[in-house]
C-alpha cells in the first residue's frame, strides 16, 4: 500500500469511532440535573453517523473511542458543584492601564516579541496592543446581533468543517479554524512532525523553544490555521500520565518557560498560540469524570504557574480541560476561570472549552468564552451556546454585557495577531485525507533543521563509561525494533494510537501529526558508518532473546533500542487506555538489554520514552557502558540520535522529571477504577511536592535526578555573587516596598502579572569553566531554599540558562530572581508574600548537584 492510500485508511479511522471486537465505543452525552433542557441549535449541522474500521495489529489490542461517557446523576461524595440559574451581571475586566516603560517593560506586539534572553530581563506589555485589538472587536459587533455574537462563540459542530474546530462567518469576521497539535499541524500533509514537548523541555534551552515556536507558527500560518491548539503544559503529576510527553515535564518554572517562549514563537509565527488544558488534567483515566481537588497554594503555585507565564507571553486563547477542579467542571468554574484566569493574571484573550467539555450554558458566566466543537457532543446537532445561549441572553439569565465580551473576546484576539490582514485561507481537510487541499501548501521549510538539533539538545545522557561519542566502530550491532523505520511506514496508526513497529517518535492520540516522513536510528547510523567504513548488523526482533544475545558477540559495541508509548485517553493500546500500566520499556525490552548484556561487554542502550522508565534491572549491570535518553525526536528523531552517539552533539540535554528506582517512590500514583456513574476524586494530597520536591522532602534518593544530564566534557563552577537590582521609579515603588515589609501583592485585576512582582530583583552571578577536552553546553541551575518557616519544598528551581564553552575557557553566567521567584501564595491574603526569615540558594548542575551556595540580601 502506498503512503497516500494508507495514510487515508488510518484518517479514515481517525475520525469514526474505531475499534476491534474487544473494543468500547462511547459518545459523551454531556448533561446534568441542573442542566435547563436543551434545544437543537440551527447553527449545527448534520449529524454525521459513527463507523468503525479494524484497528487491532500484531495481538496488541487498540480500542478508540470518543469522549469518555458521562450520564445524568452522578455519584460523587459531594456531586459535582454548578451554578445556580440565576441573574447574573458581568463586566468585563479592563485591561492593565500600567504605562509601559522601555527598557523592562516595553509595549510589544505579538509579532515583534523580545528577543531570547535567559533571564526574563524584559517583560514584554501586550496590553497596548490588546487594547488597539479591544477597540477593532468592539467596533465590529457594535451592530452584530445577539444571534451573530452568540455566533462567534459558538463552533459549528464536530466534523462540519475543514479543521478539528471551526466557527462561523458573521459579518465580516471570517470565522476560525482551530488546530491541533502542539507539535506540529494534525491531520494534513507537508508539514513538519517537531520534536514533542517532553523533549523540548529536556533542552533547557529558550532559544530552541523559541526557534520551535516560530517554525511551528510559521507553518499553521502558512496552512490558514487561525488558533493553534498548545502548547500544552499539564504537569507531570503522575509518572503515568498518558499525555505527560505533551507538556514539559514535572516542575513548573521548567514548564512555565517552555511554555512562554513557545507561545512568543508561535504568535510570531502569526497563529494565535491556545495554553491547555486549563487546569489539572494531569491523568487520562476518566479524564471526564474525575475531580481533582487541589489546595488553593499548590493551584497557584505549581499547577496554575505555566498558564500565567502563558498570559505574561501574550497567548491569546486558553482552553478549559475536561477534568472537574474541586469538584466544579474545569469549564464551568468560576474560580479558575473568572477569578484566576481573567482576574489574578488579566487574561485578555479568551476560552474556550476543550472538545465536548462545556457542561452547561450558565458556563458562559463562569468565564467560557467559546464552545468547541460547538455540540454537546460530538455530531449531536445540539449545543450549550448556539440557541440555548441566545436564549439566555433574550430572557436576561445571561446578560447582553457578557455576551458581548464573549464575542469581543474572541474577535480581539484575532485583531491582536493581526489576522484581520490578509490571513491565508485554510489549507488542511481534517476529516478528508484525500482532498488536495492537504497537499496544496508544503509548509516544512528547513525546519528539519530545528527538529535536528532540538531532538539532539533535548536526548540526555545518562551514564556514560567511556563508550561514547563513536569513533569509528570497526563494527556495530543495533538491536531492538525501536531502532527501526516502522514496517508499514511512518504513519502506522491513525492518530498515531498504535504499537509501534519501529522507532518511537511521538506518543498517540491528538497532540500528534502525521510524519511527512521519519528518519529512524537505524538509516542515520548506516549513513554514517559508509563515512566510518563500520560493519553494521542488526536484529529488530524484541522477543527473540537467545538470537539477539547471539547476535551482539564478538562485536565492538552493541546499540539496544527500547521504548515506552502513552497517549489521550480515547486510544487504549495493549491495555494502556492513555495513561501507562507500568514504568517498564515496552515490549519486556528489560530482557532484552539484559539478554545482550549477557554477551557483550560494551552495551549502549538507547530509550525513546514518552516519561520515566523504571531501570533498576539492568542499570548497574557492568556491561552497560552508555545510557542514552532520547525522548520523542519528531520526524529526524534518527539523525538526531546519531548525532549524539557519533559526538556531532555533545549531550546538554538534562531530565525534566525524576527517573525513580521504584514507582512507589513517585509522590502521587495514577488513580483508576470507579464504575461509570462515579466521579473518582483524585486528591493532590502531596500539595507541593510535586517530583523532586518530594524526594528531596522524603530523603528519597532517585536512580536520576530531575535536572540531571552528563555531558562529554566536564564543568566547573565558581566566583557566585548576588546583586540587588535597585527598582526603577516607574516600578510601583509603593508596592514593593510592601512586599519588602511583608505585606501581600494586592487583590486586583492583573495582581499576579504585575511589572514590580516580575521585573528583576536580584542578579546572581558566577562562572562556568569546561575543564575536559570537548566543547560542550551546560545547563547551570539555581535553585531557592525557603526557610523552614515558609512551609515549602526543600529546593526549588527558579532559574536556568544555557552556556557552551570551548575546552579551557570560562565563561560568565547571570540568572535574575524577581520578587515573585522569592515568594509564596499566601491563602489567608491572597497575594504572592516574602516569607519570613533567609532565603538562600544553590547553583549547580542538577536538583542535585548544587556546586554554590549563596544568600539572598535581607
Ligand atoms: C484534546 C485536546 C484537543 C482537542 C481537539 C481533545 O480531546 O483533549 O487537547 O485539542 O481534543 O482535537
Amino acid at each position: 500500500m502506498t503512503r497516500t492510500s494508507l495514510s487515508f485508511v488510518l484518517l479514515l479511522a481517525s475520525y469514526v469511532a474505531a475499534s476491534n471486537s474487544s473494543a468500547t465505543i462511547s459518545t459523551a452525552s454531556a448533561s446534568d440535573s441542573s442542566t435547563p433542557v436543551m434545544s437543537s441549535t440551527s447553527s449545527m449541522g448534520s449529524t454525521s453517523s459513527m463507523s468503525s474500521a479494524n484497528m487491532s495489529t500484531s495481538g496488541v489490542t487498540t480500542s478508540v473511542s470518543t469522549t469518555s461517557s458521562m450520564t445524568s446523576y452522578l455519584a460523587t461524595e459531594t456531586g459535582p458543584l454548578t451554578l445556580p440559574i440565576s441573574q447574573y451581571s458581568f463586566t468585563p475586566f479592563p485591561t492593565p492601564t500600567l504605562a509601559p516603560e522601555p527598557p523592562v517593560f516595553p509595549a510589544t506586539d505579538p509579532f515583534y516579541p523580545p528577543p531570547v534572553s535567559a533571564d526574563p530581563l524584559i517583560i514584554p506589555d501586550f496590553a497596548p496592543a490588546w487594547a488597539a485589538a479591544y477597540t477593532k472587536a468592539t467596533a465590529m459587533i457594535s451592530n452584530f446581533t445577539i444571534q451573530q455574537k452568540v455566533n462567534i462563540t459558538t463552533g459549528v459542530g464536530w466534523a462540519n468543517g475543514l479543521c478539528v474546530g471551526n466557527t462561523p462567518p458573521v459579518g465580516n469576521f471570517p470565522g476560525l479554524c482551530l488546530q491541533d497539535s502542539p507539535l506540529g499541524i494534525r491531520d494534513t500533509d507537508l508539514v513538519t512532525s517537531f520534536p514533542a514537548g517532553i523533549t523540548t523541555a529536556s533542552t533547557w534551552n529558550r532559544a530552541l523553544m523559541r526557534a520551535r515556536g516560530l517554525a511551528m507558527g510559521q507553518e499553521n500560518r502558512m496552512k490558514g490555521v487561525n488558533i493553534a491548539l498548545g502548547p500544552m503544559m499539564n504537569m507531570g503529576r503522575i509518572a503515568q500520565g498518558g499525555r505527560n510527553w505533551e507538556g514539559f515535564g514535572a516542575d513548573p518554572f521548567l514548564t512555565g518557560e517552555s511554555a512562554y517562549e513557545t507561545i512568543l514563537g508561535l504568535q510570531a509565527g502569526g497563529v494565535q498560540a491556545t495554553a491547555k488544558h486549563y487546569i489539572n488534567n494531569e491523568q487520562e483515566w476518566k479524564r471526564t469524570q474525575a475531580s481533582s481537588n487541589v489546595d488553593d497554594r499548590t493551584q497557584h503555585e505549581i499547577y496554575a504557574h505555566p498558564f500565567m507565564r502563558s498570559v505574561m507571553a501574550g497567548v491569546s486563547s486558553v482552553m478549559c480541560s475536561y477534568n472537574l477542579v474541586n469538584d466544579t467542571y474545569a469549564c464551568n468554574n468560576n474560580k479558575t476561570l473568572n477569578d484566576i484566569m481573567k482576574r489574578e493574571f488579566g487574561f485578555q484573550g479568551f476560552i474556550q472549552s476543550d472538545w465536548a467539555a462545556t457542561m452547561n450554558t450558565l458556563s458562559a458566566v463562569a468565564g467560557l468564552d467559546m464552545t468547541m466543537p460547538g455540540d454537546v457532543t460530538f455530531s449531536s446537532g445540539t449545543s450549550y451556546f448556539g440557541q440555548n445561549l441566545t436564549d439566555f441572553v433574550m430572557n436576561g439569565t445571561i446578560s447582553t454585557q457578557r455576551l458581548d465580551d464573549m464575542a469581543t473576546r474572541i474577535i480581539a484576539a484575532w485583531y491582536f495577531l493581526h489576522q484581520d490582514e490578509g490571513y491565508p485561507n485554510v489549507t488542511v481537510s481534517s476529516f478528508n485525507f484525500y482532498n488536495p487541499l492537504n497537499q496544496e501548501v508544503n509548509a516544512q521549510s528547513d525546519h528539519y533543521l530545528i527538529v535536528r538539533e532540538i531532538g539532539a539538545a533535548g536526548t540526555v545522557l545518562l551514564k556514560n563509561e567511556g563508550a561514547l561519542p563513536l569513533y569509528k566502530p570497526k563494527s556495530l550491532v543495533l538491536v531492538g525494533s525501536d531502532a527501526a523505520p516502522p514496517v508499514s511506514g511512518p504513519n502506522e496508526y491513525s492518530d498515531q494510537g498504535g504499537d509501534p513497529s519501529g522507532i518511537l517518535a511521538v506518543g498517540w492520540g491528538s497532540g500528534t501529526n502525521n510524519f511527512t516522513y521519519l528518519i529512524s536510528p537505524y538509516e542515520a547510523i548506516q549513513a554514517r558508518a559508509r563515512v566510518d567504513q563500520t560493519s553494521v548488523f542488526w536484529d529488530f526482533d524484541d522477543w527473540n532473546l537467545a538470537k539477539a544475545g547471539n547476535s551482539v558477540i564478538g562485536m565492538e559495541a552493541a546499540i539496544v533500542f527500547v521504548n515506552s508509548d502513552s497517549g489521550e485517553g480515547y486510544i487504549t493500546v495493549d491495555g494502556n487506555s492513555g495513561d501507562r500500566q507500568n514504568l517498564t520499556a515496552w515490549h519486556e525490552g528489560d530482557q532484552l538489554i539484559l539478554a545482550v548484556a549477557a554477551q557483550n561487554n560494551n552495551t549502549i542502550v538507547v530509550t525513546n520514552s514518552v516519561g520515566p522508565l523504571i531501570l533498576e534491572p539492568w542499570v548497574d549491570h557492568p556491561n552497560v557502558t552508555a545510557i542514552v535518553w532520547a525522548n520523542l525526536g519528531g520526524n529526524e528523531a534518527g539523525n538526531a540520535i546519531a548525532d549524539i552517539l557519533y559526538g556531532a552533539w555533545n549531550p546538554s540535554g538534562k531530565l525534566p522529571y525524576t527517573i525513580a528506582k521504584s514507582p512507589m517512590d513517585y509522590p502521587a500514583q495514577l488513580i483508576s477504577g470507579g464504575t461509570p456513574a462515579d466521579i473518582l476524586s483524585i486528591n493532590y494530597t502531596e500539595g507541593l511536592l510535586i517530583d523532586y520536591r518530594w524526594f528531596d522532602a522524603q530523603n528519597i534518593t532517585p536512580r536520576y535526578e530531575f535536572g540531571f544530564g552528563l555531558s562529554y566534557t566536564t564543568f566547573e563552577y565558581s566566583d557566585l555573587a548576588i546583586t540587588t537590582i535597585s527598582p526603577a521609579d516607574y516600578a510601583q515603588t509603593d508596592l514593593i516596598q510592601n512586599w519588602e515589609n511583608g505585606g501581600a501583592s494586592p487583590i486586583a485585576e492583573g495582581s499576579t502579572t504585575a511589572l514590580w512582582l516580575h521585573m528583576p530583583a536580584y542578579k546572581v552571578t558566577f562562572n562556568v569553566k569546561n575543564t575536559g577536552a570537548v566543547y560542550g553546553g551546560e545547563i547551570p541551575q539555581l535553585y531557592i531554599h525557603h526557610p523552614p518557616s515558609a512551609g515549602e519544598p526543600p529546593s526549588v528551581l527558579k532559574g536556568f540558562t544555557n552556556v557552551e564553552v570551548s575546552p579551557g575557557q570560562t565563561t560568565s553566567v547571570s540568572i535574575t530572581l524577581s520578587r515573585y521567584d522569592l515568594s509564596i501564595w499566601d491563602v489567608v491574603r491572597q497575594g504572592w508574600a516574602k516569607p519570613g526569615g533567609t532565603i538562600t540558594f544553590s547553583v549547580g548542575a542538577s536538583s542535585r548537584d548544587f556546586r554554590l551556595s549563596g544568600t539572598v540580601p535581607a
